[in-house]
């Protein structure tokens, strides 16, 4: 619509004031949500006035998180949209501790985590966070067995027989028993993803990341990777967060958290827990 155009909603400007009122509300309706989710169980994490810049100090430094607050809560399945480049990745990176946010507070678990060096944040990471990417990162030279195995290896510096067992047990879980002893290049793309989920859910983090899971996949396996999330999810509890350009699945979860523009204008709960 031109906007010069009369609007349902009267002038050019009641028009502009009604889409500040609704962000207004919106923002609202977020931290009301954030105190929900925090108040329905111990929060698992939050985040507050969380801001993030690159280029520090250089003549490009530009800030691509303004102030963001969240607080999830265990065992949720949120999705968080957002146009390309309204900081999605930036935001689950902070969370999985990859970033460091340049302002705010960050506790996972009740612990900050602003202040801890990188040692405590590698042992918090792999304590509390598993991951899965769009593209998979499996090691191409090792078995789904071996790829899913790697958590424990990286953790302990060895496999246990039990770790061993553990890792059978999550690929029989995730539907890929007869696939355990053959190489990422010999499955299909949402087997190879279904490995991804295996190797994240091994070390029974309480929380997921998953950025654009789905986002290599036909719609078929789409589906059958988002659905073994929502499986896992009920099965073992685990909170997934998940970013997703697919309004088809967000719809799916039962939270909604959108970005635009580096602030959270939208958090909606679409099924209460
Ligand atoms: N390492 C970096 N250095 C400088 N700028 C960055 C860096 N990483 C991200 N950005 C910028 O931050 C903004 C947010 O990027 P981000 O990747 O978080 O967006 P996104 O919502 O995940 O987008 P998409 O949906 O395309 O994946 C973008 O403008 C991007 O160019
Ligand atoms: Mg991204």
């Amino acid at each position: 619509m031109n906007a010069t155009e009369p609007s349902a909603a009267g002038s050019p400007s009641t028009a502009a004031a009604s889409v500040a009122d609704s962000v207004a509300a919106s923002r609202t309706a977020a931290t009301a949500n954030a105190i929900t989710a925090a108040a329905k169980g111990p929060a698992l994490l939050q985040l507050q006035d969380i801001r993030k810049s690159y280029n520090l100090g250089l003549p490009n430094q530009a800030e691509v998180l303004h102030g963001v607050s969240l607080a999830l809560a265990g065992g949720e399945f949120v999705a968080l949209i957002g146009p390309s480049g309204s900081g999605k990745s930036t935001l689950l990176n902070l969370i999985g501790l990859l970033e460091k946010p340049s302002a705010g507070c960050y506790r996972i678990q009740g612990q900050e985590t602003t202040g801890l060096d990188d040692t405590a944040l590698t042992q918090l990471r792999a304590r509390t966070l598993g991951f899965v990417f769009q593209f998979h990162h499996l090691l191409p030279a090792f078995t789904a067995l071996e790829n899913v195995t790697l958590p424990s290896l990286m953790r302990e510096g060895q496999v246990s027989a039990q770790q061993l067992q553990r890792a059978r047990e999550v690929l029989a879980a995730v539907g890929l028993e007869e696939a355990m002893d053959k190489k990422p290049s010999e499955l299909s793309g949402g087997m190879q993803q279904r490995v991804a989920i295996a190797r994240a859910l091994v070390l029974r983090p309480p929380l997921v990341l998953a950025d654009e899971p789905t986002g290599n996949l036909d719609t078929a396996s789409s589906d059958e990777v988002f659905a073994l999330m929502r499986r896992m999810h009920a099965e073992l509890g685990t909170s997934f967060l998940i970013v997703t350009h697919d309004t088809r699945l967000a719809q799916r979860c039962d939270r909604v958290v959108e970005l635009v523009d580096g602030q959270l204008l939208r958090d909606e709960v679409l099924k209460k827990g």
